[in-house]
Formats: structure tokens, sequence, C-alpha cells
């Protein structure tokens, strides 16, 4: 049962997403949906994102994301050899051009055009063959059982029904097939006092050490106001993720340690309160 101050609050947030939409701060645009507000934002920040994959393509992070790959994936390269993959939520293509560099058959989809086209682009800089798809990952247009292995790298945070999302990957994986997603906390701050406290150390320490601030590059008004309407902002995570899956039948497992290996010093200061999870969960087999 909803209690008194559950219902006030629920009420109150009617009342002030009615508000935003009449009155919205700074004369900002009004959306008909999140997803359009979501890809407006992502449309405006292909550019530097995809300069920022592009460095990652032709650093450490390579080797760093190649391990942590291999080694998840040995099991089902022993196997089946050559993966058909699937990345959601590709962004300028960065899992997907490295697994296709690796020799798999890889699918990236993302619903922000702009950015599949910076995703063709580095692909093509890479001469990495890749196939890009406009497509919503919580609808996904495939057929069911497909594909050895979904991926998916700083996404889950993002989506209004990740719940979806998760039963759309389980969907299209083959029996035994594998699903990876790495993602954090990132604006759990926005609902936590503790975690607000160390967002805001992050940024002092950053700037202490003299590195860039990845939130500078970032319309941080327009992001927030992204985070605060999805649902995974203001839950403790990967535990969530782990239950979903559970309740999908699958057997899934968590590495919280994953960020000391995939993320470079700029990142693990930049985000030392959020350290970067990889959830697994392996599709139950045809035994
Ligand atoms: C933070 S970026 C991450 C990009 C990439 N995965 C990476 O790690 O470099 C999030 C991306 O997810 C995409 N995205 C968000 N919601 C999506 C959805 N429902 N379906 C497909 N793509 C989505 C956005 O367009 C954006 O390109």
């Amino acid at each position: 049962m909803q209690t008194n101050a559950a219902l006030k609050e629920m009420r109150t947030d009617k009342i002030l997403r009615k508000e935003k939409l009449l009155f919205p701060a700074g004369g900002r645009k009004q959306w008909e949906s999140i997803e359009e507000e979501n890809q407006a934002y992502w449309t405006k920040r292909a550019d530097s994102y995809a300069q920022t994959i592009r460095a990652e393509l032709s650093d450490d992070h390579v080797a760093m994301w190649g391990d942590v790959l291999r080694e998840e994936m040995a099991g089902l390269t022993q196997k089946t050899g050559r993966l058909t993959v699937l990345e959601a939520g590709t962004g300028p293509g960065f899992l997907s051009i490295l697994l296709a560099q690796m020799g798999h058959s890889v699918t990236g989809i993302d619903y922000t055009q702009e950015m599949l086209n910076k995703a063709k682009e580095n692909a093509a800089l890479a001469g990495a063959d890749v196939r890009f798809l406009k497509m919503n990952t919580e609808a996904l247009d495939f057929a069911d059982e497909i594909f050895d292995l979904v991926v998916s790298r700083n996404l889950t945070w993002n989506l209004p029904h990740p719940d979806r999302a998760y039963a759309e990957w389980m969907r299209v994986l083959k029996p035994g097939g594998k699903l990876l997603v790495f993602d954090a906390n990132y604006y759990n701050f926005l609902y936590d006092e503790e975690a607000r406290k160390g967002y805001d150390r992050d940024r002092e320490k950053t700037a202490q050490a003299g590195e860039d601030d990845i939130y500078l590059c970032t319309d941080t008004a327009a992001m927030e106001a992204i985070a605060r309407q999805v649902p995974l902002s203001a839950i403790r995570r990967p535990q969530w993720d782990l239950e979903l899956l559970r309740g999908l039948g699958a057997k899934a497992s968590v590495d919280e340690n994953i960020w000391r290996r995939v993320w470079d010093r700029n990142e693990q200061i930049n985000q030392a309160s959020v350290p970067m999870f990889m959830v697994r969960a392996e599709k139950a087999g045809n035994e």
C-alpha cells in the first residue's frame, strides 16, 4: 500500500512535470516524450562524444576493453568461433568496432541518427565492418534467439523502461547466449545526499589533479533533466539489475571491480564515487 507521503510525492512530481512543460526554465524547448528529449540531447552531444570515442579507439582503452571482452567471450568462442553480436546504444560505435576488429559479426543499434553517422565514420576510419541500424532497444526489430552475445555500455541508466530493454536482450539471445552490461550509478546524486557529496568530491579532486572534467563538455542542466525522468537514477544498482535478470530466468552475476580494468586515470578520478560495474547474464541453454 502507498503511504500518504509517497502519494503526496507522486502528486507533487506530477505537478512539477506539468509545470515544467508549461513553464520551461530558461525557455527550454518542449518535448513530446522522454525519447524525443533524449534523442535531441544525444544529437547535440554526438560530435564531442565521437571525438572521445576516436581517442579511445587509438589508446589503452582498446587493450583494456579487449582483454575483458575476450575473457568474457571465451566460453562462447570456444564453442562457436565467430560470434553474432548485438551492441545496444552503440553511440559512436566503440564496442561494436572493437568486436568487429576481433572478427565477430556485429550489429550496433542506436536510436539517435547523428550517433549512428559518427559510428559509421569511426568504423570506416578503423576499417571495421559493422552493421549499424537505427532502433529503440526497448522494442527491438529482431527475431527471437539470433545473437550469441548482447553488450551495452553506459546505456541502461539512460532508459525510461530498462526492464523492457533487459527483456528484449534476453529474447534475442540464443539459448546459452550471454549478456554483458557495463554501467554505473551516474545520476544517483540527484536523489541521495551521500551520492551528492561523492559527486562534489569527484569534481574537486578532478580539478586538483589538473584533469579534464568529463562533465564540462555536457549540458548538465539538460542531462540532469533527463536523468530525473528515468527510473534508474533513483535505484541502487547493480542489485536491481541482478534481481530483474534472475526474474527473467537468467543466470546473472556481477563484477563491481571492472572499473579498475577498463577506466583510465582520468575516468577513475572523474567518477571515483560511481565505479563502473559489469552485469553478466547467461540465457539457459539447450542441453
Ligand atoms: C552515454 S551514450 C553511450 C554510447 C556508447 N555505448 C558508449 O559507451 O560509448 C548513450 C547512447 O545510447 C543511446 N540510446 C539511449 N536510449 C536508447 C534507446 N532506447 N535505444 C537505442 N539507443 C538509445 C543514445 O542515443 C546514445 O548514443
